[in-house]
């Protein structure tokens, strides 16, 4: 059905029958919406991108020469194509109108209300959006959910436009997911693995899968197109979010069996991952996954399959997540352990706060959680990110979800700009992010400064662990445990 359906969408772009794609717009400058049109306007100067958002803040940002997301590469992209053919503004109701084809790139986060709380993916978002788009649509209207939503909300797109549609007017709703990685965000949409494209299987919806088509190939080539059903394309995404978080949720379980065995879950993961048949990536063990998606996207196939009383299933992927906080929470207690069982007035330098390197974001960051238990201890946090601002981290701990005592947290946490001065007096330095810049550190200087016995903790795996053991730090990582620290503990850490 795939090859038929290619055929026909190839056939149909050289007959000369196309609608022709000049004008799109995207609702959400998010993450995902901002770099997305960012790389289709570079890649498509013949194409008018218009991005739009009802936050002026996030516009005003994208509008300015400090962009709201950090993403390696994306400036160069924005500064080459904004005001040539690429527009950020507030003014959804003419980028709407002046469309031929809508990518909706809105945040679908987990419920925290009503049926389904916690869980369900909440769509309030993407109904608004397709409520605005036939409030103010005129002639034909390609309509593509790029947001990441439960099978069928197409369908529920659908049924909203048409119940709305005004004479003059049609729609073809398209499901396109995202697959970018933050931090490799440029470089995952100038080479993509694969394009999804979901469409209804009706000639109407074959010629709008042509056009959305035609504008990836203006750089993506044609085997890496995959067209499908729409409901395909919608689990298709949760599907592949869902075998990621489970892959780092195996090696995390192995890493906990490393640690109680002798084995170095590093070694394992290398030896595991030469197999063809698996293959070495998503095998790094760590202090857990973060990122706004995961977590979200597999509840929400948890709840899909709940709510079809698959319930094996809804187990099955339920332990990925499970594993997960298992692992965050296991490394804390492990921080606190090593420290003699007690955090309480301690000093903890926090390398890292966002959810991975080379991105400023912290949503789900195990950061937030593996802080929130040392806070919950008592411990004093010195924190310090590359890319991460001070407020959010203050938000992020002082948060309602974060802690019952907001007060009290603001007064443990100091938020620092220079490394090297949080490490002062610290009796333990903690890695929760694997930024490049931390292996490049000068860690005999920072022992110099630290209480003795100095531990440090590695929740990424990214350090030389024999060096530092050898200048004298008390070294714990992930997944393996270290002889000689052993011995250290013993004698009362006397270096
Ligand atoms: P985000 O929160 O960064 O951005 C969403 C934007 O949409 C916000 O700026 C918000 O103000 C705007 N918005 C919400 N409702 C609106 C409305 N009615 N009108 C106008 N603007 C509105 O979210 P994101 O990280 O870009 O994620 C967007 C979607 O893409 C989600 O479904 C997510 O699961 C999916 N996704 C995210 C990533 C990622 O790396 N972040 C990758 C792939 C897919
Ligand atoms: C992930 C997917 O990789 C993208 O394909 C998807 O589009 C996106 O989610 C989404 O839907 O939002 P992202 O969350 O940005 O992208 O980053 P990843 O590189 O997948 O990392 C997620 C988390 O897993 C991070 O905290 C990372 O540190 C952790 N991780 C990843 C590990 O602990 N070990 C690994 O081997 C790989």
């Amino acid at each position: 059905m795939n090859v038929f359906r290619l055929t026909h969408i190839t056939t149909s772009l050289h007959s000369g029958s196309r609608m022709v794609v000049k004008n799109v717009c995207c609702i959400g400058a998010g993450y995902v919406g901002g770099p997305t049109c960012s790389v289709i306007a570079w890649k498509c100067p013949d194409i008018r991108v218009h991005v739009v958002d009802k936050s002026q803040a996030r516009i005003k940002q994208w509008n300015s020469d400090k962009l709201p997301i950090y993403e390696p590469g994306l400036d160069e992209v924005v500064k080459e194509c904004r005001g040539r053919n690429l527009f950020f503004s507030n003014d959804i109701d003419q980028a709407v109108r002046e469309a031929d084809l809508i990518f909706i790139s809105v945040n679908t986060p987990s419920k925290t209300y009503g049926i389904g709380k916690g869980r369900a993916a909440d769509l309030k978002h993407i109904e608004l959006c397709a409520r605005k788009i036939a409030e103010v649509a005129e002639g034909h209207k390609i309509v593509v959910e790029k947001s990441t939503v439960p099978v069928r909300a197409a369908e529920s797109i659908s049924h909203i436009l048409s119940a709305n549609t005004k004479p003059g007017v049609s729609y073809q709703v398209l499901s396109n997911p995202e697959f970018l990685a933050e931090g490799t965000a440029i470089e995952n949409l100038v080479n993509p693995d694969r394009v999804l494209i979901g469409g209804e299987e009706s000639a109407e919806g074959e010629a709008a899968v042509g056009e959305l088509t035609w504008i990836y190939h203006h750089w993506v080539p044609q085997h890496k197109i995959i067209t499908l059903s729409t409901w395909s394309s919608e689990l298709s995404k949760l599907a592949s979010n869902a075998f990621l978080a489970q892959r780092v949720s195996s090696i995390n379980a192995i890493s906990a069996l490393c640690e109680a065995t002798g084995a170095d879950v590093s070694q394992v993961a290398y030896a595991v991952g030469k197999d063809s048949r698996i293959g070495s990536k998503f095998l790094q063990a760590s202090v857990g996954f973060g990122g706004s998606c995961f977590q979200k996207d597999l509840l929400n196939l948890v709840y899909i399959a709940e709510c079809l009383n698959l319930h094996e299933v809804a187990m099955y992927w339920q332990q990925v997540t499970d594993m997960n906080e298992y692992q965050r929470t296991r490394f804390a207690k492990r921080i606190i352990g090593c420290l003699f069982n007690t955090v309480t007035d301690k000093t903890l330098a926090v390398f890292g706060f966002a959810f991975k390197k080379n991105t400023g974001d912290t949503r789900e960051s195990p950061a937030i959680f593996v802080c929130s238990h040392l806070l919950e201890e008592g411990a004093r946090l010195n924190i310090y990110d590359p890319k991460v601002e001070r407020q959010q981290i203050e938000s992020d701990l002082t948060s309602a979800r974060a802690t019952s005592e907001p007060e009290r947290v603001e007064k443990l946490i100091h938020i620092y700009t220079d490394p090297y001065q949080a490490v002062t007096d610290a009796h333990a330095i903690v890695i929760l992010t694997e930024w490049d810049e931390f292996k490049t550190y000068d860690y005999k200087k920072m022992l110099s400064v630290m209480k003795k016995p100095a531990f440090l903790f590695d929740g990424r795996k990214i350090l030389d662990h024999e060096s530092l053991i050898n200048l004298g730090f008390h070294t714990e990582t992930i997944g393996k445990r270290f002889t000689r620290n052993t011995l250290l503990r013993s004698s009362g850490g006397d270096l």
